[in-house]
């Protein structure tokens, strides 16, 4: 297998002692952008590992999103049962902005899982990289609220595709991890009429479930629930042989970034009649806002239409690949391929 990505920085952070991983995987379309993830691994070569793979999908995110813009990735590995008090936070993420801005500005970041606008400030202080800062320090804030919205407009066109009509009322949804993302779309649902239930790894999550009027499920058993469509919004690599087997949905699509542990089981959803709409179409919301919004200084409203463009971006793809007889994924993909050879 060939080494695809153009650069990744490792470096263990002088005030943190933590180890810093800058991925850059392409700049072909424009400057390389993607989150910053804190996270607790058991080892820091898993983080390696999960850093090569999310920025290899923030540039397939980005081209088929339409955006000028490559993919890359920040994660930092915490050790297990980390807890960044406020001194501690800051140091990280000043060693953080270091490692970018020694980058010269070939990758920017912005929120993602263990971040938020107000850590973007942070690293902003000392590198000019860092997209979705609160509005009050100049970015265009949280993120989450468009990533949803993306994730809402795609769940549309899912609908479109597989019942023939893109309403959401009276479906059934099954919403895996409410998180900012997570919990935003499972509260759009419910104010579209649909039938939802959800789950978190966070019993403490459960009380959402009442606030929303919505079935509460063990993670083991949200996955293999009953739904018209899944809506995977915590961590990746939920899709293997062995959940695949046990599905009792439709469809599937989400916002949490490489649902999938391997590409295979893309086909292997598809054998089982199950379609699965990729994850990097599904959750560009956050990053079509903010590139709209903070590289082409358009209004909110213009930044929400592009949002929106996901549902038709999604029901192209669709599209495709029933006419390719081929997966969405591969359908996909081919369309990113087709962005990163002639990039205009
Ligand atoms: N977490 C976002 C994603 O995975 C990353 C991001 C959002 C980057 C907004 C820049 C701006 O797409």
């Amino acid at each position: 297998m060939s080494f695809e990505h153009e650069q990744v920085r490792i470096e263990r952070g002088p005030r943190s002692g933590l180890p810093v991983i800058v991925a850059v995987h392409s700049t072909t379309l424009g400057q390389a952008i993607g989150g910053c993830r804190l996270a607790c691994y058991p080892r820091w070569q898993d983080a390696l590992t999960d850093a090569l793979r999310l920025s290899a999908a923030m540039t397939d995110k980005c081209a088929v999103a339409g955006l000028p813009n490559g993919g890359g990735k920040t994660v930092v590995a915490l050790p297990a049962g980390t807890t960044l008090g406020p001194d501690d936070r800051r140091a990280l993420l000043h060693d953080v902005a270091d490692v970018i801005a020694a980058l010269d500005g070939a990758y920017a970041t912005g929120p993602d899982v263990g971040t938020g606008p107000a850590d973007m400030a942070t690293i902003a202080e000392r590198a000019p990289y860092a997209f979705c800062r609160p509005p009050e320090a100049g970015g265009s804030g949280d993120s989450s609220t468009h990533t949803a919205a993306g994730v809402v407009a795609a769940l549309h066109a899912v609908c479109g595709a597989v019942f023939g009509s893109p309403r959401l009322a009276g479906r059934r949804f099954t919403v895996v991890g409410l998180g900012r993302v997570g919990a935003d779309v499972a509260r759009r649902l419910v104010a579209a009429g649909a039938e939802l239930a959800v789950s978190d790894i966070d019993t403490a999550k459960q009380r959402l479930a009442g606030e929303f009027g919505a079935t509460w499920l063990a993670p083991e058993a949200a996955l293999r629930s009953e739904a018209d469509v899944l809506v995977p919004a915590a961590l990746g690599g939920v899709f293997t042989a062995r959940t695949v087997a046990g599905l009792r949905c439709a469809a599937i699509a989400g916002p949490a970034n490489n649902q999938l542990d391997e590409p295979a089981t893309a086909d292997l959803l598809h054998r089982r009649g199950i379609l699965w709409a990729p994850d990097f179409v599904v959750s560009a919301g956050g990053i079509i806002n903010a590139v709209a919004v903070e590289l082409h200084h358009e209004t909110a409203d213009q930044a929400a239409a592009r949002v929106l463009g996901i549902g038709d971006t999604l029901t192209g793809i669709l599209r495709d690949a029933t006419r390719a007889g081929v997966t969405p994924a591969a359908a996909a993909l081919a369309l990113s391929r087709q962005r990163l050879a002639d990039p205009r």
